[in-house]
């Protein structure tokens, strides 16, 4: 059985797209609900609409603060029967009322290699910083940004030449691969959170066909299907 799921974007839902492919060739154990955007004008949700997935927009400046706003979030996706929420480029930060409704049911990307570099400007800030390795992160989302216990992080090298653009694109193309995987995981029931550290249950799944990725390392490494 499938687990419902809503995806929250705030922008071009290239990673939602990645869900929805994933969702259309038949291996992803998430039925996507609903697509909701906190803005009106962000092309995941015509992404959504031409997949036949309801998309709902709930704007952040329609709510006098940050707890009405985490409300109408909490009360659109119930309505949508989903029970895991996957923020695919959502760019609102989410408050306690929203994390304890689905306490260990939200995951998020975040284009860095957590716990470095959180924040809206993963790629640049480790260009910047002349990183020899970034990547990005799968993690559950707990009360503080970019924070909670880390799923899967793929890498991939960074160079002297690449400002953020050149490094975001390498490490946009691992979020692709990693996101579905991840949200896999969440929806068959195989991870458990022990303190920090997130569990994976094994099954018995060929490793995922890696050609045509370039240098990276995935950990823990991808399954068939992803
Ligand atoms: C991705 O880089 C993701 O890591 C970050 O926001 C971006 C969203 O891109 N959180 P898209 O909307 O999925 O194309």
């Amino acid at each position: 059985m499938k687990t419902p799921v809503a995806v929250l974007i705030s922008g071009s839902g290239s990673n939602l797209q990645a869900m929805l492919d994933k969702a259309a060739s038949g291996v992803l154990a998430a039925d996507i609900r609903l697509v909701l955007s906190n803005r009106a004008d962000a092309y995941g949700l015509a992404r959504a609409a031409k997949c036949g997935i309801p998309t709902a927009v709930v704007a952040h400046g329609a709510y006098p603060c940050r707890e009405a706003f985490d409300a109408a979030l909490v009360a659109a996706i119930r309505k949508s029967g989903a029970e895991a929420v996957v923020l695919a480029g959502f760019m609102r930060i989410l408050g306690p009322g929203f994390v304890t409704a689905f306490a260990q049911r939200i995951l998020n990307i975040h284009p860095a290699l957590l716990p470095s570099f959180p924040g809206v400007h993963g790629q640049p800030d480790a260009a910047r910083h002349g990183v020899k390795i970034s990547g990005c992160t799968v993690h559950f989302v707990d009360e503080k940004m970019d924070h909670g216990p880390i799923v899967i992080q793929a890498a991939v090298p960074a160079h002297a030449e690449d400002d953020g653009k050149a490094l975001g694109a390498r490490i946009l193309a691992l979020e692709h691969r990693i996101f579905p995987q991840a949200v896999h995981w969440l929806c068959s029931g195989r991870l458990s959170i022990v303190g920090r550290h997130v569990r994976l249950a094994p099954a018995d799944v060929a490793p995922a066909d890696m050609s045509g990725l370039g240098p990276c390392l995935v950990n823990p490494p991808l399954e068939q299907g992803f």
